[in-house]
């Protein structure tokens, strides 16, 4: 029996979550899966319940869990909350204390999606990117950090971004690995030309390539690769970057698929013991009124059987079943145009369920 611990949190995420539970049940009973479902408060709703965006509870529930679902945590009920206590830094305490280093983002095109994409239909056909982002390091989590007051009475903001050989070596492996299953190609994405912690970050990634000869290795400043993901994204495979970098990039990335709403991502240990989640926030703007779209976590909970639970058929079917319902012409709001059918986050849910 494996052991899913389910993190609803804010905002959306309770309804999304749900939906990727009904299709769980779906995948369960058509795949004979033997998974226990617990559930625990994470971010604004924990904060709510126990003053701790992170209790104990949920942390020991996280430690001896096998895998991990969640919606989204934060809202503007917690943004007067300092930093060290809002709902945010729930979901970073919990990633780095599971070490869930390597952040998966895989930016697919569902072809049914094409025109929903802002970006013409020529320019993201195929799109199919894989962004490796570092999750427990950089400017996230680097000391010191914080606000003081300066001697002449002014307030100074400071943190502090770094990065040690270990870390951009093990992140670096796990590109690389990607690359030598998919298009053999890592684009490291840095800004060395100014940042002394990115100009080893370029020379761990170059010693990493010298295992990987069949991978081929490219740099870019990161803000030359924010211009290509737009120009012309389909130039990448496998995108590797720190944790800051990575956080803009992929919600960059996110809409060349036509959506936020449509990007899954997998934080993985290295035992790829995991925490899966959309790579959107709890949307507080449309929370509450069931139009939110469910495709992200649905995929999530694809990527977390595949890669936590080793049932890539289960996985797959999600992802086919998604594809049929794009192909029916169901769309919630976010992916909808003239022509196709509105419809709401539990629709979606329940039609993702059904074409199981
Ligand atoms: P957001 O991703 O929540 O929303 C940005 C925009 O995208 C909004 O207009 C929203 O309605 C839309 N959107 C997001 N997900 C959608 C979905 N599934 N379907 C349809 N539309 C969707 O980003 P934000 O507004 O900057 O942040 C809101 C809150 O979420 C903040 O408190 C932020 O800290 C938090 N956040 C949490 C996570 C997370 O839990 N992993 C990620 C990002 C932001
Ligand atoms: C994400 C989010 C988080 C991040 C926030 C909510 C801490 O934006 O998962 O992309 O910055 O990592
Ligand atoms: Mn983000």
């Amino acid at each position: 029996m494996k052991k899913l611990l389910v993190l609803p949190g804010d905002g959306i995420g309770p309804e999304i979550v749900t939906e990727a539970l009904k299709v769980l049940d779906k995948v369960k009973e058509k795949f004979g899966l033997s998974v226990s479902v617990d559930e625990a408060l994470l971010g604004g709703a924990a904060i709510d319940a126990t003053g701790n965006p992170l209790p104990a509870e949920t942390l020991d529930k996280a430690m001896s869990a096998d895998a991990l679902l969640m919606g989204a945590v934060g809202g503007p009920k917690w943004d007067h909350l300092e930093t060290s206590k809002r709902p945010e830094k729930g979901l970073l305490g919990l990633r780095s204390s599971l070490n869930l280093f390597a952040n998966l983002r895989p930016a697919i095109l569902y072809p049914q999606l094409a025109s929903a994409s802002t970006l013409k239909p020529d320019v993201v056909s195929g799109l199919d990117i894989l962004i490796v982002r570092e999750l427990t390091g950089g400017i996230y989590f680097g000391e010191p950090r914080g606000i003081r007051t300066l001697e002449n009475g002014e307030r100074q903001g400071y943190n502090t971004y770094v990065y040690s050989e270990s870390e951009i070596r093990r992140i670096g492996r796990v590109a690389f690995e990607a690359a030598r299953k998919r298009g053999g190609r890592v684009c490291s994405v840095d800004k060395s030309n100014v940042l002394e912690v990115t100009v080893l970050w370029r020379e761990i990634m170059e010693e990493v390539a010298k295992k990987y000869p069949d991978v081929e290795l490219e740099h870019m400043y990161v803000d030359n690769a924010a211009m290509q993901l737009v120009r012309a994204p389909r130039q990448f495979d496998v995108m590797v970057t720190g944790n800051m970098f990575g956080d803009i990039l992929s919600d960059c990335a996110a809409m060349l698929t036509g959506s936020i709403g449509m990007l899954p991502s997998a934080s993985l240990d290295a035992d790829n013991k995991g925490l899966y989640e959309p790579v959107h926030g709890s949307a507080p703007d449309i929370a509450g009124q069931g139009v939110a779209n469910p495709l992200a976590t649905i995929l999530s909970l694809a990527m977390l059987l595949r890669y936590s639970f080793a049932e890539a058929e289960a996985a797959v079917a999600i992802e086919q079943a998604v594809s049929k319902v794009l192909d029916a012409g169901l769309r919630t709001a976010d992916i909808w145009s003239d022509g196709l059918q509105k419809v709401s986050t539990q629709a979606m849910g329940d039609a993702v369920a059904a074409a199981i």
